[in-house]
């Protein structure tokens, strides 16, 4: 089956007593057994499984090429039953360009747990082989980077991780499986911030993890069973219900975001445009070779006058935009890294990676582009 087909069939079936094509939204916490330990179907209890999280979680796994989807309360509750498979001591590589959410939760939660992070850029492949050592267990990779869109080659990675037996992760949130495929590269866990574009109308908080191997796909879903943080049915349905449009939309974000990218980086008051699919974007190379399909729908910048003031003027100004946390849904978002997304990560810590305080990161929508360029245009003046 091809990828357009599977966001719409991948791991689905209808409903088997009133052949509903869409899952009906189960909205029930427990299931009847005709004896002690025997139910009488293959459900107990929704914090293990239900029903419409099941179809959910078979179109993840589809979309993905995995054989197992898991569906979580947040981005961040699959992350962290990631980190659950962790023990104190235990080492883990991320990339230094990283969600603030995700930089927080390593360094604030599980750092405290005994667990030592190496933050690092994922570019420089001999750095990361070198961190390397007896306690490394897990490299975590989120490409492109938000808010910086810088790239990590995936598949050079993966060759690293599979010569030292570690597990690698690929927050692949920003590109889709439309547009980048981890574990087809040879990352072993996939995972997304399902609120972003597999949801893709800014309506449910989600998260997502897809694996191939059957066996770490049951030690993450013992983890999510164990501590909780399982996806309700009706985000559950809500997220499938946009996976059926993933293919049209991220089609039109990444055309969209192009143009976008490529407006700005002609105007006089722009300094410096982050997008993948532009020539002069450090890594354009990895992107050509990963990103399949396009280059997304996010675009970052900033100002020649390198300005806070500017880049919040801007941000009051937009009116079609509008000034907002998250990304991926239908609609143009912008945001202020500094103040917002990533308020959480130590200013020191953002001045040394890049993200400056006149830095604006967009989430280009699905809208008529004439209106987008129009709406920047004004703003910027
Ligand atoms: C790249 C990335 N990963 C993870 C997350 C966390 O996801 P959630 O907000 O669904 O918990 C976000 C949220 O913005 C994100 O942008």
């Amino acid at each position: 089956m091809k990828f357009n087909t599977k966001t719409i069939h991948g791991g689905q079936h209808h409903e088997k007593v009133t052949g509903s094509v869409m899952p009906p939204v189960f909205q029930t916490s427990t299931y009847a057994q005709t004896s002690p330990g025997k139910p009488v179907g293959e459900y107990e209890y929704s914090r293990a499984a239900n029903p419409t999280r099941t179809a959910l979680e078979e179109a993840l796994a589809s979309i993905e090429n995995g054989t197992r989807g898991l569906a979580f309360a947040s981005g961040l509750a699959a992350t962290d039953s990631v980190m659950k498979l962790l023990k104190p001591n235990d080492e883990v590589i991320a990339m230094d360009d990283l969600y603030g959410g995700t930089y927080r939760m390593f360094a604030r939660i599980y750092q405290d747990f005994g667990i030592k992070f190496h933050f690092v850029d994922m570019t420089d492949l001999q750095k990361l082989e070198s961190l390397m050592n007896e306690n490394t267990k897990l490299v975590w990779v989120e490409t492109p980077t938000n808010p910086l869109m810088k790239l990590a080659d995936i598949e050079a990675i993966a060759k690293l991780t599979k010569k030292k037996n570690l597990l690698f992760a690929v927050d692949n949130t920003f590109a889709t499986p439309y547009l980048q495929k981890p574990l087809d590269l040879g990352a072993d866990i996939v995972m997304h911030s399902a609120t972003k574009y597999l949801g893709g109308h800014s309506d449910v908080i989600a998260g997502a993890l897809v694996v191939k191997d059957a066996a770490l796909g049951e030690k993450l879903h013992f983890a999510q069973f164990a501590t909780g943080g399982t996806l309700g049915p009706m985000d559950s349905y809500l997220v499938l219900r946009g996976i059926k449009t993933l293919h049209l939309r991220v089609q039109r974000h990444c055309e969209n975001g192009a143009k976008v990218a490529d407006f700005l980086s002609k105007h006089p008051a722009i300094k410096r445009v982050y997008y993948p699919g532009l020539e002069t974007h450090q890594h354009h190379d990895i992107a050509k070779k990963q990103m399949i399909g396009g280059f997304g729908g996010m675009v970052t910048f900033t100002f020649n006058s390198g300005k806070q003031e500017d880049a919040v003027r801007f941000l009051e100004r937009v009116k079609v935009f509008t000034l907002a946390e998250s990304l991926g849904g239908v609609e143009s978002l912008a945001n202020h890294p500094t103040s917002m997304t990533h308020a959480s990560v130590p200013a020191e810590k953002r001045a040394e990676i890049g993200i400056t305080d006149d830095l604006v990161r967009l989430s280009v929508g699905v809208e008529d582009i004439d209106d987008l360029l129009a709406d920047l245009e004004q703003a910027l003046q």
